[in-house]
């Protein structure tokens, strides 16, 4: 009995320190995603209208790193507040801690390389090291062509400059040891040309269909929203009007870009919607306490 009690013991111990060790890794080896690379972005006008399109209506940065008035339909973003930063996806909306969306205009990202900045959005990992938490959708941006990333960086860099000091975001255990592993050194993708619209739509698509990931907090004041979700990706309930699409729908939808009419009432994520998915939308089951469009 006294060796089984020595036994146990000494396995416990052994369990105990290994978690330290492990712990200890995390803490202070990870995220391990090397420097940030060496770029100096020098965009033409014309690429920097691209960053614009792409930041306002696709990977729909300014969506999470600006001001939204929820009082109107799909929450559009307040006029001058572009890239201010602040927005909270907070613990009382499900997060496992309180994470804020980075002010990203030149009043904060003015002192960073523009490695530095390519590096957090293609890695998750912030200037001074620490790992990003991924509501901050840095897993598909790093399936994006390079050249479209530096075109993002190029207009982040004309964003009017707002002084904004956002709070710092902080996770609860065991998400503060968690966030760490998340970040990882993508291989970046490759823009299909545009005249090839399935490929260039599927592109698009899997750096576009981040609505999903906000955070349910945007349902709060707004009767009615339209949402956008491909049909791999999950959700427990739906805010109306939910409009649910294939992956290849999405793809082509998206390929067809932004030359579609905008959704009534919307100013953001142009898309054009058949009465079918109308028709889709209407027959899943909806958050509580919302109603549809009609
Ligand atoms: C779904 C919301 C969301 C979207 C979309 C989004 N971000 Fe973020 N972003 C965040 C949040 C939240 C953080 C803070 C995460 C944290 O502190 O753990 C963040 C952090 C950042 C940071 C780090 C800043 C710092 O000081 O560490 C940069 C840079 C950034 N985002 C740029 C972008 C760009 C560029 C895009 C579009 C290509 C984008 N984000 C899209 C929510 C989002």
């Amino acid at each position: 009995m006294k060796r089984l009690f020595k036994l146990v013991s000494i396995l416990l111990a052994v369990v105990v320190l290994l978690l330290i060790a492990a712990g200890t890794y995390v803490k202070l080896a990870l995220p391990n995603v090397g420097t940030p690379p060496v770029i100096a972005i020098r965009a033409t006008p014309a690429q920097i209208e691209h960053g614009r399109y792409l930041a306002n209506h696709v990977a729909n940065c300014m969506d999470c790193h600006s001001t939204r008035d929820f009082s109107k339909r799909a929450g559009p973003v307040v006029a001058g507040t572009q890239g201010k930063g602040g927005e909270g996806f907070l613990r009382e909306d499900g997060f496992p801690g309180n994470y804020y969306a980075h002010n990203l205009t030149p009043a904060h990202l003015g002192s960073w390389s523009d490695g530095e900045v390519y590096r957090a959005i293609t890695t998750g990992v912030s200037r001074d090291g620490h790992a990003l938490f991924p509501v901050m959708p840095y897993e598909k941006f790093a399936t994006m062509d390079p050249e479209d990333i530096k075109d993002i960086i190029a207009y982040l860099r004309t964003l009017k400059p707002i002084e904004n000091d956002v709070p710092a975001s902080e996770s609860d255990f065991p998400m503060s040891f968690i966030i760490n592993t998340i970040p990882a050194k993508g291989e970046g993708g490759q823009r299909p040309a545009p005249s090839d619209r399935i490929a260039y739509g599927r592109y698009i698509a899997t750096f576009a269909s981040l609505l999903r990931a906000t955070h349910p907090s945007m349902n709060r004041d707004s009767p009615c929203q339209a949402w956008i979700l491909p049909e791999d990706a999950s959700s427990q309930c739906q805010p109306a009007p939910f409009v649910r699409l294939t992956s290849l729908q999405l793809s082509q939808a998206l390929g067809r870009g932004h030359a579609m009419p905008s959704l009534p009432g919307s100013d953001r994520m142009p898309m054009e919607l058949p009465n079918q998915q109308f028709a889709t939308a209407k027959s899943t089951p909806l958050c509580p306490g919302q109603r549809l469009l009609t």
